[in-house]
């Protein structure tokens, strides 16, 4: 089939873009910033009826960070941002591209990007925000690398960040002990380069999937057009977190699977060609069962969540930040990344360092 008033004959030569293909988003810089604030599950323990030991032996977090009142979403993610761009040795100014992750943007508009854009000095350029919740991060860094791979952008700033501690009832032990704050941020530039064992490097491939038949499962009903902020919404506790645990627990093991399994397909790769495991990090237990399920080595599966807790886009970033400055993810070493969170929303990537 042929495209409306074109034949063979008449069809254009190949446009740049078929060479601009070619280009890969590679990682240049990675960046985190965690609020000082700790909250442990001690601290916990003065809010509602339950223990460290039981929040440790059912989740694996120990602690985690909140963000005080004052400190937004584009604050930390302003923060993680300019450390990235360090670590690439970029200015802000050489961005072309900004996208922020996030599903509690410092207000309804504008989003969250435009607020980063702005404090760490970039732009013109596009800046915009991409809600999938916990599974943000893989959404937004998807986008961006279409972006470079068509040759449209070359170097993207890419934020994942929330606050969803000031979306919790402190007085619901099944949600107020899983959530941290935070922001993690990487810097990707167009690259056709290969490593040392002529391999490409860069965002090999990513695979996303929303269910919106599983909305119940996770989400706020307050605060947007469904229930505008009002005195009722306040009184009604609508602007918190609800969550069937249970329900997000089964579906997280199940396509966290399926999103590896299908990232990997793409990159024509299997699991014995990856180096690490950088997983959202929800829950210990999901982490445990699907490094049994992908035949991954536990010491392979990187995890912060003692120390994080859940930190939703901010995940995944901050939990490969951490890993390249300790010098654990050298360069060239192949890391797949996966999540889940509201909508359901969930999505699988393979990236060359
Ligand atoms: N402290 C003590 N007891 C608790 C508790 C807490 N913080 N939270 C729940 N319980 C109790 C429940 O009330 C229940 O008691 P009951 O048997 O008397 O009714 C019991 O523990 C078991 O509850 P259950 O919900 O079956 O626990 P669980 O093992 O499924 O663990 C979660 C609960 C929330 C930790 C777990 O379901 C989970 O992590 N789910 C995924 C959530 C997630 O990752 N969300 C974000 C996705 S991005």
């Amino acid at each position: 089939m042929h495209a409306h008033g074109s034949s063979p004959a008449s069809r254009p030569a190949a446009p740049p873009r078929a060479q601009a293909g070619l280009a890969r988003a590679r990682i240049l810089g990675t960046g985190a910033f965690l609020p000082p604030f700790v909250r442990t599950n001690r601290d916990l323990e003065r809010l509602v009826d339950t223990s460290d030991a039981w929040i440790t032996e059912r989740t694996g977090i120990r602690e985690r960070r909140l963000a005080p009142e004052g400190t937004t979403t584009s604050d930390m993610g302003a923060i993680a941002a300019l450390a990235a761009l360090d670590m690439a040795g970029l200015r802000a100014t050489d961005l072309d591209l900004i996208v922020v992750a996030t599903v509690t943007p410092d207000m309804p508009m504008p989003s969250a990007a435009a607020l980063v854009q702005h404090k760490i000095g970039a732009g013109p350029c596009p800046a915009f925000d991409i809600g999938a919740a916990c599974a943000g991060f893989i959404f937004a860094l998807t986008v961006a690398e279409q972006f470079i791979r068509t040759g449209k952008r070359h170097r993207v700033l890419v934020v994942g960040g929330d606050t969803l501690t000031k979306f919790l009832d402190w007085t619901d032990r099944k949600t107020c002990i899983l959530f941290g704050d935070g922001a993690g941020a990487v810097v990707l530039g167009s690259d056709v380069a290969v490593d040392a064992q002529d391999r490409p490097r860069g965002v090999l491939s990513t695979s996303l999937s929303t269910d919106g038949s599983l909305v119940p499962a996770l989400y706020i009903p307050g605060g947007g057009s469904a229930h505008p902020p009002s005195a009722a919404t306040v009184e009604g506790r609508l602007h918190f977190i609800r969550m069937n645990g249970q329900e997000i627990f089964k579906h997280a093991i199940k396509n966290l699977v399926s999103a590896s399994h299908a990232a990997l397909d793409d990159a024509g790769m299997t699991t014995a060609g990856i180096d690490w495991v950088c997983a959202h990090q929800a829950n210990k237990r999901i982490l445990d069962q699907v490094a049994i399920r992908l035949g991954t080595a536990p010491d392979r599966m990187l995890s912060n969540i003692d120390r994080v807790g859940n930190t939703s886009s901010a995940s995944i970033p901050i939990l490969l930040d951490e890993s390249v400055r300790a010098g654990k993810i050298k360069d060239g070493d192949t890391v797949l990344m996966s999540a889940l969170g509201a909508g359901v929303s969930w999505g699988g990537a393979v990236v060359r360092m």
